[in-house]
């Protein structure tokens, strides 16, 4: 394919004018002791009385929920607290945990964890607000049509950005499949991004959510709904996580690097909820599913092979992208900058200890097993009708067949 050709400059123009709607939906607070600060006032401001908390085991052992229950309880807030929220939340916990929420007579969620506690309490929100059962309520089928309880997203772990999406992801366990629910309703309205509830994450786990970000920053900037207003959102958090994501995995007490490194997942948050995603993610869901490699992983062993594939779109932004993770690439042309885009990932995945292939997996893939995992990438309509190049299924085979080996 050419470079640049005159009839992708005009779609990228085209493109970059169309429509958005730049409503921030949720109201952002962020530093140290943020939640400390500002919970009970928000709480106290809106006359709610009691509260419901969806966390989970992980969270109760580490001590973080006691230090929350501790903010509360001087100021005299009653909570109910459901703490048995597991990884890929299940539509029968959702509905447990709505049981419980309108039995206690709660009137506000606090989401307390990772992406499985919010996705949760947004769907604990949704059937609260709207009645019958979650799974009514998945892509496709109804729309929420009524106000949700008000969330309060603290999210202890970086990446998923769901504190500032709209969207929830429930499994159904008996169809063994995961279902997207999205509306505006379950947006979270405040998210309290506290850096010291993440000091403690072990490394492994901040380079592996710290590449899903990362993800999330280059495919929204790079996406066919990027607009400028999303740009803004995805080239800050990619800047910042690029220069802070090593130091951060290899010093633990680098806590300025941490910091920078959570509030620049919750900025792709806002990115991707604006800007969309790419193929990243709709081939990185399959290897989940299917083989169990954890999402931001998956997601940063395939980046440099799709910014390979994409880079033909749009040569400004991938030289550009190059750029950052390598500034000597300023002494080249642009078409040089964005040749090299690959190459530049594959290093920064090598400081994170992140493999550059699937080979760890030490699965012998079939032909039939990649046609497989390359039709539900091609089935992930959330993600791939947004990447800057249309794949057909043999150039999605031939994506996973480079990744895979
Ligand atoms: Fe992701």
């Amino acid at each position: 394919m050419d470079l640049n050709t005159q009839k992708e400059r005009e779609t990228n123009l085209e493109l970059h004018t169309s429509n958005f709607n730049s409503l921030l939906a949720t109201n952002l607070f962020f530093g140290e002791e943020c939640v400390n600060k500002n919970l009970p006032l928000i709480i106290q401001e809106q006359g709610y009385s009691k509260i419901f908390i969806a966390t989970d085991p992980g969270i109760v052992s580490s001590g973080i929920l006691n230090k929350v229950l501790k903010i509360l309880d001087d100021s005299s807030i009653k909570c109910e607290i459901f703490s048995e929220v597991e990884p890929n939340p299940l539509d029968v916990t959702v509905m447990k945990g709505t049981a419980i929420y309108i039995e206690e007579n709660c009137e506000l969620i606090i989401a307390l964890g990772g992406g499985s506690a919010m996705d949760f309490a947004k769907g604990v929100s949704a059937v609260v607000g709207n009645g019958g059962h979650i799974l009514d309520y998945r892509r496709g089928k109804k729309t929420l049509q009524k106000k949700c309880p008000t969330i309060i997203a603290i999210p202890t772990t970086v990446g998923t950005g769901s504190e500032v999406t709209p969207v929830s992801v429930i499994t159904d366990p008996q169809a063994k499949r995961k279902y997207i629910i999205a509306s505006p309703y379950i947006q979270p309205q405040y998210a309290m991004v506290d850096p010291t509830l993440t000091y403690t994450l072990p490394a492994h786990i901040v380079a592996s959510t710290g590449m899903d970000a990362l993800v999330h920053a280059i495919e929204s900037y790079t996406s066919n709904a990027a607009n400028p207003f999303s740009e803004s959102f995805s080239i800050q958090a990619i800047k910042m996580l690029v220069k802070n994501l090593p130091t951060s995995y290899k010093d633990n007490e680098d806590r300025e690097a941490r910091a920078q490194v959570h509030l620049a997942s919750t900025l792709a948050g806002f990115a991707f909820n604006y800007g969309k995603l790419g193929i990243v993610h709709s081939c990185s869901h399959p290897m989940s599913a299917r083989y169990g490699v954890p999402h931001g992983i998956a997601n940063a062993v395939i980046l440099p092979y799709v910014l390979e594939f994409n880079k033909v779109t749009n040569i400004e932004k991938f030289a550009e992208i190059a750029r950052i993770f390598d500034p000597s690439l300023k002494d080249v042309d642009e078409r040089e900058a964005a040749n090299q885009v690959s190459k530049v990932v594959h290093r920064f995945n090598a400081q994170l200890n992140i493999p550059s292939t699937f080979s760890h997996l030490k699965i012998d893939f079939t032909h039939s097993m990649i046609a497989e995992l390359a039709r539900d990438a091609m089935d992930d309509v959330g993600t791939f009708p947004f990447n800057p190049r249309k794949a057909s299924l043999d150039e999605v085979v031939s994506i996973y067949q480079k990744v895979l080996i």
